[in-house]
């Protein structure tokens, strides 16, 4: 039985496996998404931060000893935010356990609002982005990242728990429900085209600064050939804009 965002990362098995994944070597967040993020959303000091699908909420550490003045995550699971909790004990950040569609969103409170690779287990992005809009004061940011679209398109060809080989791409155009297995366990997401990403930020009132596909960068690797199979596809795509002044 497939299982929504939170439920699924509360699941025993998926935890421990997204834990361990996490820690290894050249993994596509470290190398791939991270790099993008850290550069989207500089400059760091000052910033109020709002992290939706913070997970481990390590980025939270970082930021606030960067010299961003608040870091808020809201987290779904309720495994992961008792890690998000830990991880910010001895700082200012904090942790909501909340769903990103559920929660109350405070007006014009944040500078920067961030969401890494947690949209795509969504249904409906237009109320969230509309939240996410108010939330911000005004210049403020809104910086995500997400599964890229050719990768959620179809998972066919690709047995789990296995590197992936061949990439098929169909189904573009047709958006919706996915179900995939992934970490041991069955996951619904949901695949949107890089257009309706570009047109929901743009029918929520933001103006977008930039888009980025995480194309690989040798120094991010240690491992040659991990950094040659990165650049066969893009694995995420990462938007950034902001609320008129
Ligand atoms: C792939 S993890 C990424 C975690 C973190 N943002 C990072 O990049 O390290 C996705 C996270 O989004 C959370 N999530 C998924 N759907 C959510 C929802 N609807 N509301 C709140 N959190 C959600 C999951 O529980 C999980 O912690």
């Amino acid at each position: 039985m497939e299982q929504a965002g939170p439920d699924f990362y509360n699941d025993e098995a998926v935890f421990a496996n997204y834990m361990s994944l996490r820690q290894r070597v050249d993994t596509a967040n470290d190398t791939l998404e991270k790099p993008v993020i850290m550069n989207l959303i500089q400059p760091i000091i000052g910033k109020r931060i709002l992290d939706l699908g913070c997970g481990d909420a390590a980025i939270g550490r970082e930021l606030l000893q960067s010299g961003a003045v608040s870091y808020l995550g809201v987290e779904g699971s309720h495994k992961m935010a008792a890690v998000g909790k830990q991880t910010l004990a001895d700082t200012t950040g904090e942790i909501i356990l909340q769903t990103i569609e559920n929660w109350t969103y405070p007006q014009a409170s944040f500078d920067l609002v961030i969401a890494r690779l947690s949209l795509h287990y969504i249904a409906n992005l237009a109320p969230v982005f509309t939240k996410v809009f108010h939330t911000l004061s005004p210049t403020g940011r809104f910086v995500f990242s997400v599964e890229h679209p050719v990768i959620t398109s179809c998972d066919q060809g690709w047995t789990s728990g296995t590197p992936r080989q061949d990439w098929l791409v169909d189904n573009y155009f047709t958006t919706g429900e996915r179900v995939t297995h992934w970490l041991g366990g069955t996951v619904k997401k949901y695949h949107r085209t890089v257009e309706d990403y570009f047109h929901l930020l743009q029918q929520a009132g933001f103006i977008i600064d930039d888009l980025r596909e995480a194309c690989p960068q040798r120094e991010n690797f240690y491992d040659i050939q991990t950094y040659e199979r990165r650049s066969r596809i893009p694995l995420f795509l990462i938007l950034a804009a902001s609320k008129p002044a």
